[in-house]
């Protein structure tokens, strides 16, 4: 018996076509320029401890699928961080301190780039104040004070933990380094996507000549998405079929893809995937998502562990691989996109695809890892 044909049915929730879709590349840069995106690359890549993280090509799972390829980009191994967060946050510390050593920076944060900032700080001496919810785990708190960060607890979700770091930021003059885009805020988010669409860059030189047919991108409030996009507007000659996976209780690109504008999605639980809760898209992301995602699908928490499990087991590839909680959905769209004939016709996917995945990050909770992949 194959992996895929024990009687577990993948799920996805909603699979929609934008209506608006037009890839176009000069557009695409006008929110995030050539010129940022490659002082990004020329800056991290003389990063101390700085290579580019695996790809690994989920051999096993591709022969299942009857796919060519599916390649999964390992963030697990990123830095000390084991996300891809690493290369936003601490970059856009770098371009904001412009080598000053007495700024301080803050942020809020749900975890990862909250951890990303406070090494970005460590890196190069800077004072940091890190503002997180009730809701996020001790563990993640602990981790970024371990990085030297001064880690302040606000009553309430991660939007007080924001006004807050609004609030205490502007009475002392600290430097705000956030990933999410608001009225005149768009040069930091920029940053930070520049930051990350490094992995793009070494994605391509990873591929050896194939191209890409079809990319499956996460979405929070859309940074990394929109960042790869503008990695693939840069770097790539053929465009794929760009789809942007989302949980189905905090689908907001989803939602305001099919809508035609931004739209705010009152989160009513919290998903599994924690990093991708988001309610509302980002602006910076969201004028480049508009029109250059083709497909946006939703998923539910129930597959969540399982993934992470049959990653770590090594079920879908030689390689295992330690995938946290926000790393699945990339694979479980695609399973389930195969699963369901008309989305396998209209996504065309076949002996020919060659599909990139995103492992957005590794055990970045250990706790929370040996929970889920032990429950299965
Ligand atoms: C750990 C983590 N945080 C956040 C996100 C979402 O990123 P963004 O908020 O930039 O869309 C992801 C991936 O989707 C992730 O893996």
């Amino acid at each position: 018996m194959t992996i895929l044909s024990n009687g577990h049915l993948w799920k996805y929730s909603e699979f929609i076509v934008n209506k608006n879709y037009s890839f176009k590349k000069e557009q695409i840069f006008k929110s995030l320029s050539k010129k940022e995106i490659d002082d990004a690359y020329s800056k991290i890549k003389k990063w101390k401890g700085y290579s580019p993280t695996p790809l690994v090509n989920l051999n096993k799972l591709s022969k299942e699928l009857n796919l060519k390829n599916i390649f999964y980009k390992d963030e697990s191994k990123r830095f000390d961080l084991k996300s891809f967060k690493a290369l936003g946050g601490a970059y856009a510390v770098e371009k904001i301190s412009k080598g000053n050593k007495d700024i301080i920076v803050s942020t809020a944060t749900a975890g990862n780039h909250g951890r990303s900032v406070a090494w970005g700080a460590k890196r190069l001496g800077l004072k940091c104040k890190i503002f997180i919810s009730e809701f996020v785990s001790d563990a993640r708190g602990q981790a970024m004070v371990n990085l030297g960060a001064e880690v302040i607890k606000v009553k309430g979700n991660y939007e007080n933990s924001l006004i807050e770091c609004i609030k205490q930021s502007t009475k002392n003059g600290w430097q705000i380094v956030q990933d999410v885009a608001w009225d005149n805020y768009l040069s930091v988010p920029k940053y930070t996507m520049a930051g990350y669409s490094v992995m793009m860059k070494e994605i391509v030189d990873q591929l050896n000549n194939n191209e890409i047919t079809h990319i499956i991108l996460q979405a929070g409030v859309g940074g990394m998405a929109g960042a790869l996009i503008a990695g693939i507007a840069r770097y790539l000659r053929c465009i794929p079929i760009t789809i942007v996976v989302e949980p189905d209780s905090a689908a907001c690109v989803l939602e305001s893809i099919r809508s035609g504008k931004i739209e705010k999605i009152d989160i009513k639980r919290e998903s599994l995937m924690g990093g991708m809760s988001c309610g509302e898209v980002s602006l910076v992301p969201w004028e480049i998502l508009k029109n250059s995602v083709k497909y946006c699908i939703s998923l539910p928490d129930d597959d969540i562990a399982t993934t992470m499990k049959f990653l770590g087991n090594g079920s879908f590839s030689n390689k295992k691989i330690i995938a946290g909680e926000n790393s699945a959905p990339g694979v479980i769209s695609l399973i389930a996109s195969c699963e369901d004939q008309k989305i396998k016709k209209e996504l065309n996917l076949n002996s020919n695809s060659n599909v990139l995945v995103i492992g957005c990050e590794g055990d970045t909770d250990k706790e929370m890892y040996k929970k889920l992949v032990n429950q299965i």
